[in-house]
């Protein structure tokens, strides 16, 4: 269970992005995180990695703060990070992207078990990464950060410039990480649909700051609520 109280954080000290965010994220669950552009949402999951500086507010990871704790420590001790691209090594085949994302963990998920996930990694295991598609790139980022085995995942719009038809596929294979595997998902997401298929929950966040929460089932039902608030 991670919990944000009060999250301050930014770039420069004295000018933060992130202007007192509160959130839970617990195992099993699908927070989404919305806004426009610039709202401070990336800045937040870097926040919570310790990848943007962090001027006041506490992080707890089952009640352990870990708001002081260095970023390889906070991803060992089981938060999975996918940044906002697409997030490959170049130069380096799919298996040797997926050997790298177990790298320093415990308990690294061999890329046999992740194949099994996203079987279209196992037919490109020898190709390079950057020969890949948007999708199929998106898919080994999202695998990569499974190789640490987390329990709870950082996703940073993971259907950005992705092929429209390629988002369904996507929206299926999170709820099953989520729904086998107990995967908890901070999900920033632009895409109302694909929020609205996995969140339970959903904060919408403008200028740094939380201005509504909203339950999973109203992305669904009134979207009108939440596109007024993404300017759509
Ligand atoms: N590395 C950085 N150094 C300084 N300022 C930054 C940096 N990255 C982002 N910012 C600024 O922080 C603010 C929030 O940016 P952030 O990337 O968190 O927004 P976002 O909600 O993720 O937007 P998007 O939807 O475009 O991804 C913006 O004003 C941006 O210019
Ligand atoms: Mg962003």
């Amino acid at each position: 269970m991670l919990e944000v109280r009060g999250l301050v954080a930014g770039y420069h000290a004295g000018a933060p992005v992130v202007l007192g965010v509160d959130l839970e994220l617990a195992p099993g669950r699908v927070l989404a995180l919305m806004g426009r552009n610039g709202a401070g949402k990336s800045t937040l999951l870097k926040a919570i990695l310790g990848l943007a500086r962090r001027e006041a507010g506490s992080i707890r990871l089952d009640g352990r703060g870990i708001e002081t704790r260095p970023t390889e420590w906070i991803v060992r001790a089981g938060i999975g990070f996918v940044p906002q691209g697409r997030g490959v090594f170049p130069g380096l085949t799919v298996e040797q992207n997926l050997r790298l994302g177990g790298l320093g963990h415990h308990r690294p998920v061999p890329p046999a078990t992740l194949y099994a996930r996203f079987p279209v990694l196992a037919e490109r295991r020898d190709l390079d990464a950057s020969s890949l598609s948007g999708g199929e790139q998106r898919q080994l980022a999202i695998a990569r950060a499974l190789a640490g085995a987390p329990r709870l995942l950082l996703l940073d719009e993971p259907s950005e410039g992705i092929q429209p038809s390629l988002v369904d596929a996507l929206g299926a294979t999170l709820a099953a990480l989520v729904a086998a595997e107990g995967i908890g998902i901070l999900l920033v997401e632009q895409n109302l649909e694909l929020a609205a298929r996995l969140a339970d929950e959903c904060l919408v966040l403008e200028d740094g700051r939380v201005i509504d929460r909203l339950p999973g089932a109203v992305l669904a039902d009134e979207p009108a609520r939440i596109e007024r608030h993404l300017g759509l």
